[in-house]
């Protein structure tokens, strides 16, 4: 009888798999999906009755059933590399030529595979006598994070390989990413619950991944293309990569689609154009193209420079730029008073993102670039980076234009507006008097790099100072569960929830303390500067101009905010009604040892795989680095990530300044 029942569970998932295949990897389904849930069910039912036959890579053990409390690190067997970017056809005819030289007469004209760059997160799959056992993302190339229980639920990924003729050992590596249409579909959806909305598919794909419960990554549509190969043993790949990918398709992957072999300068600018070309009306993102020599062989031959093979390179698409129209100027106050003037656009997709906002920064700008209500802009947006206004289309100003001003009183709380002449910021004068004001302190007050209070968004900062509940940080302290309750959109379960976090933020450190109180340009590397050199908040208060002017990076502004945040009254009380209601946090040791980066400057552009751009920052300047926002001759070095900016990257080459990639960055990280 349970001979039976094991045949007939065989049966059920090998059909399912099948279909699971021609649905997903071939896109050639053969049965409806109402009949591929009936043979779900089935199996569902008969593995419910007999639960000592369930396997792990059974079709519907895909979704773990219990959510992790971290990730593992997982080591790659063969690092994760990157690849170097080229902008320009001339860049393309260098590596072409480096190619050809490279070779010497091994070969002349080598055959390419172009595929689309697609913009997702790496992944590396291993699969261990066909099974999948390890699902991780790329980390730093050398260390990444297992997110194996998340990478099963991924329905294009098999469980395990199809066929036989496969190595014992398989590594693939490949992007995982989120189609455009699913993307827009789970933006509708945090809009309607009021949760934050992702900045682009390429962001949607990497926080669904990152989830520590699977369930929720399993919700998420994400798709995942095998472009290469890690470790593979024995090794027994076909020459041609090409080849390559059939094979790969076989065992049941779905491979980067597009791919497509090609001769010569010419025949790879011409992929180029036609993907460029296609670009929009993929379901997917793309940031450019991936050339690579198609021969293992003559891969070998090349092999490797530092951290990227000679044999590939990554050809990127120019920033994105299209035209909309400018409808309206709303001003926003910030946490400091600052009014930012954002426009407010008819809807755009460009770079990968449906764009309704610009900053504009600040009226300086507005004036320079003579921008008008109802003016056709230029709206350019590369990679994670924020859209930009880049000019206006004079020839096409309506006659009922309306010129920008800037307003004579703060919009949210009616106080006066100043603007010192030599300052480009205008500022509301109501301080904390002004709600605007109060909501941004106490979200930056609770931020992640501040006291970190999980669950505090805008959401319920609004409602408590808007209910006059909460008027300083301190108060956040004091609420009960039934104030929470009184919110909107509140339950109990995230009313406790909230209390504890509130409760649990208690313990802190100094200079998360510091930050969080928001002193003007007090950011985070300042507020560690500050602690690590006096100790104790005591003594900070006591400082005097001259001696906060001895801390690394304070000059004589920011000192003035400083000693001007502590004379004032109202401060001084916040600070010992938040130290008198139990925040607390260990001496931190003074920092006497020299940091490895002292008196370097670099300057970031693009993105990171393996940082966000201000962790990348953060880490840079944890080693003493300075890290600025635009080239100079004091510049060590710009470190250019994915999508860089060609501004920067121009500057850097007429100033003969080094551009460092991503690798190079990692490297000084390690030290
Ligand atoms: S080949 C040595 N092919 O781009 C790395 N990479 O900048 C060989 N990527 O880390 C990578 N699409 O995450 C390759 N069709 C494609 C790709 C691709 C996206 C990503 C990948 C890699 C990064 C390198």
């Amino acid at each position: 009888m349970s001979d039976d029942v094991a045949s007939q569970l065989r049966a059920l998932r090998r059909q399912l798999d099948d279909h699971n295949y021609r649905y997903y990897v071939l896109d050639d389904p053969i049965i409806s999906d109402q009949a591929y849930d009936q043979l779900f069910k089935q199996l569902q039912t008969l593995e419910a009755n007999h639960p000592e036959l369930t396997v792990p890579d059974s079709p519907t053990q895909r979704v773990g059933h219990v959510a992790q409390s971290a990730f593992i690190r997982a080591t790659h067997l063969l690092p994760m590399l990157s690849l170097d970017n080229i902008f320009e056809a001339p860049e393309l005819g260098g590596f072409l030529h480096r190619i050809s030289n490279g070779l010497g007469g091994l070969h002349t004209n080598p055959d390419f595979y172009c595929t689309p760059k697609l913009d997702g997160l790496a992944i590396n799959l291993r699969y261990e006598h066909g099974r999948l056992t390890l699902g991780a993302t790329r980390g730093d190339g050398e260390v990444g994070e297992d997110v194996t229980a998340n990478i099963r639920t991924i329905r294009n990924i098999p469980l395990h390989l199809r066929g036989d003729n496969w190595p014992a050992l398989l590594e693939v590596r490949g992007e995982v990413v989120l189609p455009k249409d699913s993307f827009i579909a789970l933006n509708e959806q945090a809009k309607i619950k009021g949760e934050k909305l992702f900045a682009n598919p390429r962001n949607a794909a990497a926080g669904s991944l990152r989830q520590l419960d699977a369930k929720v990554t399993a919700s998420r549509p994400l798709k995942f293309y095998v472009y290469g190969f890690g470790k593979v043993d024995p090794q027994v790949l076909p020459d041609s990569l090409a080849k390559s990918y059939d094979w790969l398709q076989q065992l049941g992957f779905s491979v980067c689609p597009g791919g497509e072999l090609v001769r010569g300068q010419e025949g790879c600018q011409r992929y180029y154009d036609a993907m460029l070309a296609k670009r929009e009306q993929l379901n997917y993102g793309i940031d450019g193209i991936v050339i690579k020599v198609d021969s293992q062989t003559l891969q070998d031959a090349l092999g490797y420079v530092s951290r990227a093979p000679r044999f590939a390179v990554a050809y990127k698409f120019p920033a994105e730029e299209v035209t909309t129209r400018l409808d309206a100027i709303e001003w926003q106050v910030g946490r400091t008073g600052a009014l930012t003037p954002v426009a407010r656009l008819t809807p755009v997709h460009v770079g990968g993102a449906l764009v309704s906002n610009a900053t504009l920064h600040n009226m300086d700008e507005i004036i320079r670039k003579d921008i008008h209500i109802g003016d056709t802009v230029w709206l350019r947006r590369a990679g994670d980076v924020i859209p930009e206004v880049v000019k206006v289309v004079i020839a096409q100003r309506p006659a009922d234009a309306k010129a920008i001003q800037l307003p004579s009183v703060c919009p949210v709380c009616g106080s006066h507006i100043l603007k010192l002449e030599d300052e480009a910021i205008a500022r509301c004068t109501g301080g904390l008097f002004c709600p605007a004001q109060r909501k941004e302190a106490l979200q930056h007050f609770a931020s992640r790099k501040a006291m970190a209070i999980e669950g505090f968004g805008e959401r319920w900062s609004d409602q408590l100072v808007d209910r006059d509940l909460v008027k300083t940080p301190a108060d956040l302290y004091e609420l009960k569960v039934q104030d929470w309750m009184s919110l909107e959109r509140m339950g109990i379960v995230l009313a406790q929830k909230l209390c504890d976090a509130i409760a649990a933020s208690k313990q802190t450190t100094l200079a998360r303390f510091l930050y969080a109180l928001g002193i003007r340009e007090v950011g985070e590397a300042t507020a560690r500067a500050l602690a690590q050199h006096f100790g104790s908040i005591e003594a900070i208060q006591a400082a005097s101009l001259d001696a906060l002017l001895v801390v690394q990076d304070i000059g004589p502004i920011v000192a003035g905010h400083i000693v001007g945040f502590f004379q004032e009254a109202h401060n001084q009380q916040v600070i010992a009604k938040l130290i008198a209601r139990g925040i607390h946090w260990p001496s931190p040791q003074k920092l006497a040892q020299d940091l490895a980066l002292q008196g370097q400057s670099f300057v970031l552009t693009g993105t990171f795989r393996a940082y966000s751009r201000d962790e990348a920052k953060v880490a840079l300047m944890a080693l003493g680095a300075k890290v600025t926002g635009s080239v100079s001759k004091k510049t060590t070095a710009v470190i250019a990530g994915d999508a860089p900016g060609n501004n920067k990257i121009e500057d850097a080459r007429t100033l003969s300044i080094p551009i460092w990639d991503e690798a190079a960055l990692l490297n000084v990280l390690k030290t």
